[in-house]
């Protein structure tokens, strides 16, 4: 099972083990990770479970969709070019070690 790390804004880090198929809002929410809210529970409609993936991360995991891509233009913190929705992040053996940084704004 692929190990995920969060970093919050302050540094501090946590890893959490993923089960394949689940995404990485979900387990972000079910290990607290702070600034994680995914009001609308993964359905892609309200952007709050945003984060930055680090770039290799990012260059492994690959570009959002075209759904997703529109709406990281309308999160409350600030889009970088490794913006991702984490709940559209859906874990695979490609996720072991990738490293995600929760968006500062989102506390
Ligand atoms: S949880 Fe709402 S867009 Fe991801």
């Amino acid at each position: 099972m692929p190990k995920l790390i969060f970093i919050s804004p302050d540094g501090s880090k946590r890893e959490v083990t993923a089960e394949s198929g689940t995404s990485v809002m979900e387990n972000a929410i079910d290990n607290g990770v702070e600034g994680i809210v995914a009001e609308c529970g993964g359905s892609m409609s309200c952007g709050t479970c945003h984060i930055y993936l680090d770039e290799e991360t990012f260059e492994r995991l690959g570009e959002p969709g075209s759904a997703e891509n529109d709406l990281l233009d309308f999160v409350n913190s600030p889009r970088r070019p490794t913006s991702r929705l984490s709940c559209q992040l859906k874990v695979d053996d490609r996720f072991e070690g990738a490293i995600f940084f929760v968006p500062e704004s989102q506390y």
